[in-house]
């Protein structure tokens, strides 16, 4: 579903993007890790065409996106979630979800303007299928007031349901566990699987190595722009490259062991 081909990106002097490959397949969920600034986000910006590569290709289910606009990468099933929530703040919770429906909705303006029953089925159509999501994705709180009246903990989860809206082939959620609690982490976890289950490809940048352990077919690993490993959890877990890169060269014998430590105790096998 999805192929990204020897990526490259650049500001000024600094290589963000430097030979980045990965691909996801429908069905599972591949993850992003990597050390602050290694060039995470930026492939997802990449990728959803917010920002124009300086080098290599993207393809979503065979079709090369490479440096299209956007809204032409998201007409083709590609859905994302940012490492900072962006709801509309001043819309309600159900309005939010609704907004991820209108790219598969299909209304004309004549039908909106007259408020043809065609517009009225389209527009419940779209109220129903926002409710799914948002019991699917398990949202607690009012649906009918205002997104940004929401704990920040649901305010996820309603982005992760507009994302679902779009019907996505292709899902890429960047850092969806930052500031979660315990408990929230954990439902996080089986609403990834449900995801999967429903048959996405799915793209996670995610920092909890629990998580990522147990959740993921596949971990890519980025360094510096690229990709340093690429495999099974269980694999990349143990690959010394790996457990260097996350405390770099200088750091002495006692810290890699706990660095070693704390990467193999995540998860379980
Ligand atoms: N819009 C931008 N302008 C300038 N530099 C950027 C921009 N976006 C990202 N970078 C730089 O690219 C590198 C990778 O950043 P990012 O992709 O956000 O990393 P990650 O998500 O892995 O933490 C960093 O050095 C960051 O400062
Ligand atoms: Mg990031």
């Amino acid at each position: 579903m999805l192929r990204v081909e020897d990526l490259r990106l650049s500001f000024g002097g600094v290589r963000a993007l430097d030979g980045l490959g990965f691909e996801a397949a429908p069905g599972e969920i591949v993850s992003l890790i990597g050390p602050n600034g290694a060039g995470k986000t930026s492939a997802f910006n990449c990728v959803t065409g917010f920002y124009r590569p300086t080098g290599g290709r993207v393809l979503v289910d065979g079709t090369d996106v490479t440096g299209r606009r956007p809204s032409a990468i998201a007409a083709l099933g590609v859905s994302r979630t940012f490492q900072s929530p962006r709801l509309f703040r001043e819309l309600s919770v159900l309005d939010n979800v609704r907004s991820g429906t209108h790219l598969w909705l299909r209304q004309n303006v004549f039908d909106a303007l007259l408020h043809t029953p065609r517009f009225k089925r389209g527009e419940r159509e779209a109220t129903d299928e926002a409710h799914r999501w948002l019991d699917f994705v398990g949202l607690r709180g009012d649906r009918a007031g205002l997104v940004r009246q929401l704990p920040y903990g649901e305010q996820r989860r309603v982005e992760i349901a507009r994302a679902l809206a779009r019907r996505p082939r292709l899902l890429l959620l960047d850092e969806p566990a930052a500031g979660l609690n315990h408990g929230e982490k954990a439902e996080l976890l089986d609403l990834l699987r449900r995801i999967r289950d429903l048959g996405a490809a799915v793209a996670l940048i995610e920092h909890d190595m629990g998580l990522v352990m147990e959740v993921s077919q596949r971990v890519v690993v980025l360094n510096f722009g690229r990709g340093i490993a690429d495999g099974p959890p269980g694999a990349v877990r143990r690959d010394p490259a790996v457990i260097e890169a996350y405390l770099g060269r200088d750091a002495d014998e006692a810290e890699l062991a706990a660095a070693r430590e704390e990467v193999r105790g995540a998860g379980t096998d």
